[in-house]
């Protein structure tokens, strides 16, 4: 191995969060257990994010909650989870095997404002390093999406969970929008530490033969790689907004290190992977690490923070 010197330097720091390289686990995959989790700081990952937690814990809707389609996966798991305190363990065993090499950020939701400010204390009391507020789950009638899609309440939404909480705040956005650059200005305006962009595509899967939709929710939200142009764009679109300054995870359909590359170019600081790993290996953290070290090598950089938009100031 070359000495030190020479080896690029993949931290990064993420809206006060410091983090050995850019690469999270998205929420929601992979992250049922504390051991699930730290398994993924294991294969090279510098951070997780939990499934997205409630006050009182949510069964989810019947099966079938998840089908699959050319380019990605589709589901409408309905947001089940054991309850923000039925995961406290999980947290701990987390912190146990990973002892401070990878922050861990809580995803939250509500079906309310109050509830999101509930739901962040309770999480803040389980030690995390952040939040992030799921502001857009497609398929939970009364839950997210309506929070996430309208800039007055978010920024009223933000200001209230912020005012409770000293974690760093992040605001997962829906692509479900005609315009994420206004709904990223409320995110800020707000007083959120980070945006992430994206959350899933709405859309829905027909069974031909029975004439009926696959999804007992009929319509599910769309994850992996077909969804990564459409990332991709939001991604830009806000980075080159100047007067967005809070920095961007970029989320959507990453499997491989040229995906994260392009994420970061497109002006992301960080980013989470999900879907590609539902489809198997863990590795893809270990992959993705040799990659883009490599490509700082090959092209005479020294940091990955210096690859994060290159290309937002540069559209046509
Ligand atoms: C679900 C939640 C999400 O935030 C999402 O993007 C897709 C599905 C769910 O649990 O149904």
């Amino acid at each position: 191995m070359a000495d030190d010197a020479t080896v690029p330097d993949l931290s990064v720091e993420f809206a006060g969060i410091k983090l050995s390289n850019p690469l999270l686990l998205a929420s929601g995959i992979a992250d049922e257990t504390g051991a699930s989790m730290a398994r993924a700081v294991k294969e090279g990952a510098g951070g997780v994010v939990t499934k997205s937690l409630s006050i009182q814990p949510r069964q989810g809707h019947p099966n079938p909650c998840i089908v699959e389609v050319e380019g990605g996966l589709i589901n409408a798991m309905g947001l089940p989870n054991p309850g923000i305190e039925g995961f406290r363990e999980e947290i701990e065993h987390y912190k146990k095997k990973t002892r401070g090499r990878a922050p861990i950020i809580a995803s939250v939701f509500g079906s309310s404002i109050e509830e999101y400010v509930e739901a962040s204390t309770l999480a803040e009391g389980l030690g995390v390093d952040g939040l992030e507020l799921n502001g857009s789950c497609p398929n939970a009638k009364g839950l997210g999406l309506q929070f996430g899609q309208d800039p007055v309440v978010i920024i009223e939404l933000v200001r209230e969970v912020k005012a409770r909480t000293t974690l760093p705040v992040l605001f997962k956005l829906t692509p479900n929008t005609h315009d994420i650059v206004t709904l990223a200005r409320a995110v800020q305006e707000g007083g959120a530490d980070g945006i992430v962009a994206i959350n899933t595509l709405q859309a829905m899967k027909i069974d031909i033969m029975t004439a009926r939709p696959v999804l007992t929710n009929t319509t599910g939200g769309l994850s992996g790689p077909a969804i990564r142009p459409v990332g991709v764009r939001c991604v830009f679109e806000m980075a080159r907004a100047p007067d967005i300054r809070i920095p961007i995870m970029g989320v959507g359909g990453i499997s491989t290190w040229e995906d994260v590359i392009e994420y970061m170019m497109a002006g992301a600081t960080a980013v989470q992977v999900g879907t590609s790993i539902s489809w198997g290996n863990l590795n893809v953290f270990g992959e993705m690490k040799k990659g883009l070290r490599a490509f700082l090598m090959g092209t005479g950089r020294r940091s990955i923070k210096d690859i994060t938009g290159l290309a937002a100031g540069v559209g046509h």
